[in-house]
């Protein structure tokens, strides 16, 4: 499915996908850091949202985005998306030539390190439904009180431009976090591309106790340590190039860009959905039910 890696060095591109531009969010961390690696980003803004679909159909998706990033032969391919990293970190992982990394594992590290306490998390119905964060936590540590929140209407809230001083937005987050704010988690993880733009006011209810993690700032530090370590990081300190593929308008994802990405694209291209279902073999349309 995935074209072998035919271009060679630290040059090469890091290669990013999500649902729509709330991976930008990813992208701005990594520059932050970073400035001066190349990222080529896929935003599948013509089937956003993932987050209240299937696995299955989430799956089937993520599996066409990162075998249409393959093209590119990055040099490390990042699932920025939450909902595709739950429902497809691991089958992306056993295909890809290239060496992922997603937004959960970096996160729930990051979750860890940072409280012996309860650790809550707020992300899509399908990330949470999924169980993906909760076994993460889980899995290295058993003892730890858990609990994820899903909260379906902040990325039309943000997508919409709402601030975190807008009436409707504490509305929604109060009614969201009530649970949490009970739980008094030591660390919450924003475990959704979008929730990070509401920091400060998720930070203001849920209290000074609680750690915010972002899930996107987690993934970018993973990032730079992978780069680092295995040699690849692109010896230019700024001027990285930001190519942008979108399933839908370009002109909408370019005017989305600096809001979430922090910078402008330097081209946003448009690329089919037809054309990404053509990349994706047939036999990832498995049978099992939708759950
Ligand atoms: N990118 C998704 C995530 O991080 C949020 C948007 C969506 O539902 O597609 O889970």
């Amino acid at each position: 499915m995935f074209p072998a890696m035919t271009a060679e060095g630290n040059h090469r591109a890091v290669a990013v996908f999500d649902s729509g531009v709330g991976g930008l969010t990813v992208v701005r961390s990594l520059l932050r850091t970073m400035p001066g690696e190349d990222i080529v980003y896929l935003g599948d803004s013509a089937r956003v949202p993932y987050g209240i679909k299937s696995l299955q159909t989430v799956r089937r998706f993520a599996m066409e985005d990162a075998a249409f990033l393959g093209r590119f032969a990055p040099k490390l391919l990042v699932v920025a998306c939450n909902t595709a990293a739950a429902a497809a970190g691991e089958a992306i992982r056993s295909v890809s030539p290239a060496p992922v990394v997603d937004v959960i594992a970096p996160g729930v590290a990051a979750a860890l390190a940072s409280t012996a306490g309860g650790i809550g998390v707020a992300a899509t119905q399908a990330t949470v439904r999924s169980g993906a964060y909760q076994r993460a936590i889980l899995a290295v540590d058993p003892t730890r009180e858990v609990r994820a929140v899903a909260c379906p209407l902040l990325v039309p809230i943000v997508e919409e431009g709402r601030d975190e001083d807008d009436p409707i937005v504490n509305h929604v987050l109060c009614d969201y976090l009530h649970d949490l704010q009970r739980m008094r988690p030591g660390a919450l993880i924003l475990g959704c591309t979008h929730y990070p733009l509401l920091a400060r006011a998720i930070g203001k209810l849920m209290g000074p106790q609680t750690v915010l993690i972002s899930s996107a700032e987690a993934a970018a530090e993973e990032v730079r340590r992978h780069l680092e370590e295995s040699g690849l990081r692109n010896p230019r300190s700024a001027g990285g190039r930001l190519e942008c593929y979108t399933t839908d308008n370009p002109e909408r994802f370019a005017e989305l860009t600096e809001r979430f990405g922090g910078r402008a694209a330097d081209v946003v291209h448009y690329v089919g959905t037809d054309e990404l279902e053509t990349l994706s073999s047939s036999s990832d349309r498995n049978h099992e039910n939708p759950r």
